[in-house]
């Protein structure tokens, strides 16, 4: 099997300005917070518009440095890509001059492998670096790789880069997956759309953002639809037109905000959020006592149960959506910690995705590690602040749950990592009443 990691003779990372976050703990948190749109749909959005020449616009799109990313990456390879103004962003890829995605970019992010099967489908070539991404463990890439072949591409692997050719059109044939992928489902579809003939993915993924990104490419005019939940059929096109989207709200922020709640004892409303895209993880919270009531795009959180009978403990366990999200994993970890019992955690989708549990142990925590996959924690533990280290995103945001849970000041390293997925945190968090500031490593605090 092709080798899973990087490797590029010249490639030396560029130094990345560390961040601090300071936070306050016990405080309760009130008010309203705003849910941006969802990192995890617009990384996707931007890359399908390389799908035309003509221009796309899409609005509602998070600023974080995950999209930053990808614009950079797209403007690398001739796509011009404006931002006329904040969670605007216009992409127009007529004149696409270079076929290569290096590993710069892709060692920042795993989502620019979301370029090959657009550039592929449409050019016929192209040379896109093996991805790198968040520390959650191996993740490899051989679903996409596959599934182009079996689309009739030409794949080759040599010194950490993917060499992708077809001689004419990619043609329409099936795709079937070992389990389910997100991405990999991403990718076939967007290659399928230009492809000649017809598609079936099958098992496809069925996360909200994978069907926000079905509903643009039909506003581009291409045949994709979701047959049966976990199926998705396409009808090749010759081309497709330029169009307008807007993102669909972030699920996994919106999570993040409830267990902030839930974890002060306090009361949030949060706007623009899609409660029908939690279902698994609302039964949870309803499950260990947080009180949860959705209206038609707000979820009001009442986390009072904190203060009074407190919490009770659950068993977890992640799956493809519509199971709990592996990205809410952490922040319900956090909330476990808080209630009294012990409680399972099953993290079935990716490796290493427990390992941060150590820090939240150093806070005083009582968490178990059982293996790659399984945890205990016993709870209530009393939270106290202590000096933690951010490893991935998700973790990250996490981290800053568990300051906020916790007496005293919590100091999290790495902070620069949250600012890949979360738009303007510290300063949602400050608007509730957190006592958060934020620093580069090494000097005193920008915000408070
Ligand atoms: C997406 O990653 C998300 N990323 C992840 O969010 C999310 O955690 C994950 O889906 C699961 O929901 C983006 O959308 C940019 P997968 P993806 O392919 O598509 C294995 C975050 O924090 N696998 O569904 O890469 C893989 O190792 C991020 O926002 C292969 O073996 O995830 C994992 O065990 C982190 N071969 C499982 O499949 C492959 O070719 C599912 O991963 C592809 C995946």
């Amino acid at each position: 099997m092709a080798d899973a990691r990087p490797f590029h003779w010249e490639y030396h990372p560029e130094p990345v300005a560390r961040e601090v976050f300071r936070i306050e703990g016990g405080r309760r948190l009130d008010g309203t917070v705003p849910i941006s749109g969802a990192k995890n749909a617009a990384l996707k959005l931007l890359a399908a518009a390389t799908l035309t020449g003509e221009r796309c616009r899409f609005t509602n799109v998070p600023e974080i440095e995950d999209v930053r990313v990808m614009a950079e990456t797209l403007r690398d390879l001739g796509v011009v890509v404006d931002h006329p103004e904040p969670n605007v962003y216009e992409v127009a890829s007529g004149d696409v001059e270079w076929l290569f995605v290096p590993l710069e970019a892709a060692a920042r992010m795993r989502a620019s492998f979301m370029l090959l099967g657009p550039l592929l489908t449409r050019f016929g070539r192209v040379i896109i670096s093996n991805p790198g991404g968040d520390r959650i463990g191996r993740r490899p890439v051989d679903l996409h790789v596959e599934a182009m072949r079996a689309l009739g591409a030409s794949i080759e692997y040599r010194n950490g880069y993917y060499f992708a050719t077809s001689p004419g059109r990619l043609r329409g044939g099936e795709i079937r997956f070992p389990f389910v992928s997100v991405m990999g489902t991403e990718n076939a579809m967007l290659a399928a759309t230009l492809a000649e003939g017809h598609t079936i993915i099958r098992p496809a993924a069925q996360e909200p953002e994978v069907d926000d990104l079905i509903t643009f490419l039909q506003a581009m005019g291409a045949a994709v639809e979701r047959t049966a939940p976990d199926t998705i059929e396409v009808e090749g096109r010759k081309r497709l037109r330029g169009a307008e989207h807007r993102v669909v709200p972030d699920r996994i922020e919106a999570g993040t905000f409830i267990i902030a709640a839930a974890v002060t004892g306090g009361r949030l409303t949060l706007e623009g959020a899609p409660c029908d895209h939690l279902a698994a993880f609302v039964e949870t919270m309803d499950r260990v006592g947080v009180g949860i009531a959705c209206g038609t795009d707000t979820i009001d959180v009442d986390g009072s149960a904190l203060l009074e009978g407190g919490y009770r403990a659950c068993d977890v366990e992640t799956a493809p959506y519509p199971g709990l999200a592996t990205d809410l994993q952490p922040p319900t970890a956090v909330l476990l910690t808080q209630a009294t019992g012990t409680s399972h955690v099953h993290e079935a989708i990716f490796e290493d995705r427990l390992e941060w549990l150590s820090e939240v142990g150093r806070m005083g925590a009582r968490v178990e590690m059982i293996d790659a996959h399984h945890a205990t924690i016993d709870g209530r533990s009393r939270l106290v602040g202590a000096e933690v280290e951010i490893g991935d995103l998700r973790a990250g945001a996490s981290l800053i749950l568990a300051a906020l849970a916790a007496e005293g000041t919590t100091t999290i390293h790495g902070a620069h990592h949250v600012h890949r997925g979360y738009e303007n945190i510290e300063r949602k968090f400050l608007d509730i009443g957190a006592s958060i500031s934020r620093s580069a490593e090494g000097t005193t605090d920008t915000t408070s």
